[in-house]
């Protein structure tokens, strides 16, 4: 792929994170946010991280089943970041809108309900990940130990998963879909390093 390719890649991967925190300044500078504007930017920052996350996820698996997709793996950190970003978002919408920045709120949400418990979880297990994702952090830790720290990510979007089935009502089913496609890439791994290795040994016998 050439570098001209991925700077065009880049800039369109930027303008499409940065889509959805425009849709919603569009939509509140122009008082177009719905009949609830506060579950209007709830569900575009929850949704936007877990769909952000996911597809972080997915490189990977897709860079293992299609050697020719390697490049992907510059896409990685971008949208990393930008879920975490969404995150904040989100997590900032709940201590402004839902507990008015009253410290005692937040602390009697976090206790009381365990679908913000499972958020926070999340939120602070991505918060490292963000915080170690320079390349200076990187050669710092050193690479065995920065991937190992960044398997949190596995441990995050599983809690992320877990907070959005706890928030909904029961029998509502919208979380189904994301839910399905996070468990494939959870799983398409240690498939796919079971099919590799048989392969080897088949090549080696
Ligand atoms: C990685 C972290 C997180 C992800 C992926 C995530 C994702 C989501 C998703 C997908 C929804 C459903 C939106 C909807 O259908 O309306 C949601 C709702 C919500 N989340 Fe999160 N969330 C995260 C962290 C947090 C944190 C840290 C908090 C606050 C401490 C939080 C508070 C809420 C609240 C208040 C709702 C709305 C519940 C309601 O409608 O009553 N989330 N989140």
């Amino acid at each position: 792929m050439k570098s001209s390719t991925i700077t065009l890649l880049k800039i369109l991967t930027w303008l499409a994170c940065l889509s959805p925190a425009a849709w919603l300044a569009f939509g509140a500078f122009t008082n177009n946010l719905g009949p609830d504007p506060t579950a209007t930017i709830t569900f575009t920052t929850g949704l936007t991280t877990l769909r952000l996350l996911t597809i972080s996820l997915a490189i990977t698996p897709l860079r293992r089943l299609v050697p020719q997709l390697s490049w992907l793996i510059k896409f990685r950190r971008l949208l990393g970041l930008f879920a975490f970003f969404y995150a904040s978002m989100h997590l900032m919408t709940w201590i402004a809108l839902y507990t008015g920045f009253d410290t005692n709120a937040m602390a009697a949400d976090i206790v009381k309900r365990r679908y913000i418990t499972m958020g926070m979880a999340a939120w602070l297990l991505l918060l490292p990940l963000a915080a170690t994702s320079t390349n200076w952090a990187i050669r710092k830790m050193g690479g065995k130990r920065w991937n190992r720290l960044h398997k949190l990510v596995y441990i995050a979007i599983v809690c992320g998963v877990i907070h959005y089935w706890w928030q909904v009502k029961t029998g509502v089913l919208t979380p189904l879909t994301i839910t399905v496609v996070v468990a494939v890439l959870l799983l398409a791994r240690p498939v796919l390093t079971w099919v590799q290795r048989r392969k080897v040994r088949a090549v080696v016998a």
